[in-house]
């Protein structure tokens, strides 16, 4: 698919996830490119509808883009509760579990994830796969520096090909906006997601991974045709 298209269908999801947005909500902001446009139309609709709503971001990106477009922002100290959270994905299977995390802000993303009562993800339909891992599709996990070895050796043994992720317009390792570092793991076809996400996490030093399982509550996946509300 052209890079054109690709876009417009990234816009077209986003549109639908924001009409999910009511006065008073709380609402999470997810990152990446998908996001971006959601947060976008989230900035049109409050000053269209004169909305008076706050944002919590899950990124610095998402912190940017809030101000931006004159989105207010607060915490999850004052607000604990979210009442939708729109978001991007890497990968969606069938039963709306995720793998994301390509754009390092897997950990906020997760912590917003678990205080939402809605999640909901956006994707074009590249983002779709029957099996999680497919494609040679990584699952990133954030990692505290001081640990890098030590859980590269130990998703080696569970069977994963673990790859420390380096920055682009910076030498050496992509640093999160938590100060951690990101190891790509590719485990191909997963075949027990949760049973992977347990694992991970019991390595010392893993902050989070990027496998999202049971979180998301409503996807939609714009096709050229249409957008597929799953
Ligand atoms: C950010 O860390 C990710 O979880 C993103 O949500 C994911 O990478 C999707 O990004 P795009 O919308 O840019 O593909």
């Amino acid at each position: 698919m052209n890079p054109e298209n690709l876009e417009t269908l990234k816009q077209k999801a986003a549109h639908k996830a924001v009409k999910h947005v009511k006065d008073g909500f709380v609402v999470g902001l997810g990152s990446g490119s998908t996001a971006a446009y959601a947060i976008e139309a989230l900035g049109e609709k409050i000053k269209r509808e004169n909305l008076n709503l706050l944002a919590i971001p899950t990124s610095y990106q998402a912190f940017l883009l809030a101000a931006k477009h004159k989105i207010p922002v607060t915490t999850l100290e004052e607000h604990g509760i979210i009442d939708v959270t729109i978001d991007g994905a890497d990968q969606i299977d069938p039963k709306l579990n995720l793998i994301k995390g390509m754009g390092a802000a897997l950990a906020r993303e997760k912590i917003l994830a678990s205080a939402s009562k809605q999640n909901i993800i956006i994707a074009d339909e590249t983002k779709r796969v029957n099996a999680l891992g497919e494609n040679g599709q990584p699952v990133p996990v954030e990692v505290i520096p001081f640990a890098i070895a030590l859980v590269k050796s130990k998703i080696e043994a569970a069977g994963g090909n673990p790859v420390l992720r380096e920055g682009k317009g910076k030498v050496g390792p992509v640093i999160t906006d938590n100060g951690n570092a990101v190891i790509d793991a590719d485990f191909g076809v997963i075949r027990n997601a949760a049973k992977l996400e347990v694992k991970l996490k019991m390595i010392p030093g893993v902050v989070e991974t990027g496998l999202f399982i049971g979180l998301a509550t409503t996807a939609y996946i714009a096709t050229t045709s249409k957008v597929e509300k799953l």
